[in-house]
């Protein structure tokens, strides 16, 4: 497919990005707008006639059919046999959504409330520990169990008075040895958030948890809740079954921050707080549901994301989000769209012609400029970079800081499309007094080439109702590109293989079996360790 885009990609080359602002509305007819957020993707080489060809794809690949099917229940995740309803967790004025037959509405309305009355119990302290009223929450889970609540926390902290949070997920023995140190148990609430309820790390750590509790709380159950889909592995633990939340196989664990998945960051903002949230992803939905491509955020978004990855063919995707509470965001897209968009085959299990989803990686700005931004700015790869950014903070007392770190934002994407030239840098470097070889030579190294591509999403504050917005946005790009690339963004077999490989290993390393059915590499390995185990 990507065969028919390579004429366009070789024009490109030659297209300058400050050249097309002498067309008259650029920036306007190269952004949208959609509730109190800006798109802005003027700053990149799509033209009229790329982006033409780009929006054609979206027909072509029957985006409308697939999105309908997927919001309607059917089973998209077809490796799995499963429908993909993370947006039922949202559908809070929407009707009945039906799996194989039976509305998943009742059932989701239903867990919510009990899911917001705990949280309100545990805020209110009308649930108690044996120490009094909770302070602390240990949100124990892995991946989709962990990222999106941890994001989401971290990003809402100005709306947050309810308990502490806490997160733990690596099997690293130092993630929970450091979380636990000077927690009250008595006062603790462990939250065990695994879809399965059999993940190694997060039923590790939740055994670990236990313990600790255990010394010091004659029931520690009753200070653990879980969220989980599997009741009899929730009871065999010992949770009791009203702090057990469940959620149906359609809800995916990168998907799932908006059921029980939620529930740390219900408990730390409260339950309208948590339902706003919900509603900016439900409007996000509507907008994904009804625009136009051309108007379409989340289309749009992909079809930049395209244009860059497959078509372009630059291997990564920068994510620069200038807020310091979206610190875990780049992480939450990682595994939102690597693990939805990395796979090497088609739904059919054909050979992917071209590239999968690319590398997404990134920081905040603007820390990001005092580390890697050298190679974006000066390496020969060229790094697309998506900036975020909030007009408005949430420290009015500092207004200072916000004006600069806005002003970062946008200088940055400035510099990434304008450049230095030779010729400025000459001009430079004579003001500083330098001449002849040396002049060249120190020259040429601040010279900018410019002309690198980049985006903006600009929104008025990152509200509850916001935060909602942008991460419906980023899951229903990912799901455009999915499309567009022919393949299945909602299973995730390639996690698979490792996880059955350190079974093996276990045994190994502890001295119990023989290694020498193992590489040469893997065994040097395991006796380097094992001269440093007891
Ligand atoms: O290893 C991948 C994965 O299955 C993710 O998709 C999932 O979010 C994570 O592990 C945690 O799984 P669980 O919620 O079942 O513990």
């Amino acid at each position: 497919m990507w065969q028919e885009f390579k004429a366009l990609a070789d024009e490109a080359e030659t297209v300058d990005i400050i050249e097309l602002f002498k067309t008259k509305d650029r920036a306007e007819a190269f952004s949208l707008r959609f509730d109190g957020m800006l798109f802005d993707y003027s700053k990149t080489r799509l033209t009229e006639t790329t982006r033409a060809a780009l929006v054609d794809l979206v027909a072509a690949r029957d985006v409308a059919g697939r999105r309908d099917a997927m919001f309607r229940g059917d089973p998209i995740n077809e490796t799995e046999g499963r429908a993909v309803l993370h947006t039922a967790l949202r559908n809070l004025s929407g009707g009945a959504i039906r799996v194989a037959g039976e509305d998943v509405m009742p059932e989701i309305n239903a867990t919510r409330a009990c899911v917001q009355g705990f949280a309100e119990d545990v805020r209110s302290g009308r649930f108690q520990g044996a120490g009094g009223a909770i302070t602390d929450i240990v949100n124990i889970g892995i991946g989709g169990s962990h990222l999106g609540p941890e994001m989401a926390v971290m990003a809402l902290r100005p709306y947050h008075d309810g308990p502490r949070c806490h997160f733990v997920s690596n099997i690293d023995g130092a993630d929970i040895s450091d979380c636990l140190k000077g927690l009250d148990p008595t006062r603790t609430l462990v939250i065990v958030a695994s879809k399965t309820f059999t993940t190694v790390e997060t039923m590790t750590n939740a055994a670990t948890a236990r313990t600790w509790m255990a010394a010091a709380v004659k029931d520690p159950g009753k200070q653990f809740a879980a969220v989980s889909s599997a009741v009899d592995k929730t009871d065999e633990f010992g949770i009791p079954p009203e702090q057990v939340f469940g959620f149906g196989d359609y809800v995916g664990g990168r998907y799932s921050v908006w059921g029980p998945i939620g529930l740390a960051l219900m408990i730390a903002i409260g339950a309208e707080r948590f339902t706003d949230f919900l509603v900016g992803a439900e409007t996000m939905d509507r907008h994904f549901q009804t625009a136009a491509p051309l108007e379409n955020m989340p289309i749009m978004l992909a079809l930049v994301g395209v244009w860059h990855h497959q078509v372009r063919g630059h291997g990564t995707r920068a994510v620069l989000p200038y807020d310091q509470r979206l610190a875990r965001l780049s992480a939450y897209l990682q595994q939102l769209e690597m693990e939805s968009n990395g796979k090497g085959v088609t739904m059919q299990g054909a050979p992917l012609e071209g590239p999968s989803g690319p590398v997404v990686w990134g920081e905040p700005g603007t820390n990001g400029q005092h580390a890697f931004y050298q190679l974006i700015h000066q390496g020969k790869a060229v790094v697309p970079c998506e900036f975020l950014v909030a007009a408005k903070g949430h420290e009015p007392e500092l207004e200072h800081h916000h004006q600069l770190l806005v002003a970062n934002c946008l200088a940055q994407s400035v510099a990434l499309m304008r450049g230095r030239s030779m010729q400025e840098a000459r001009a430079l470097m004579v003001e500083k007094g330098f001449e002849g070889a040396e002049l060249e030579r120190q020259a040429a190294h601040r010279v900018f080439p410019g002309n690198r591509p980049s985006t903006t999403l600009i929104y008025d504050q990152l509200t509850p109702r916001r935060l909602g917005q942008i991460i419906a946005l980023y899951e229903h790009r990912v799901f455009v590109e999915g499309v567009i690339l022919g393949i299945n963004s909602f299973d995730q077999w390639g996690v698979e293989l490792g996880k059955q490989l350190a079974v093996t290993l276990e045994p190994i390393l502890k001295g119990a079996r023989d290694g020498a059915q193992k590489d040469a590499s893997t065994r040097q390995l395991i006796a380097f360790a094992r001269g440093f185990m007891t």
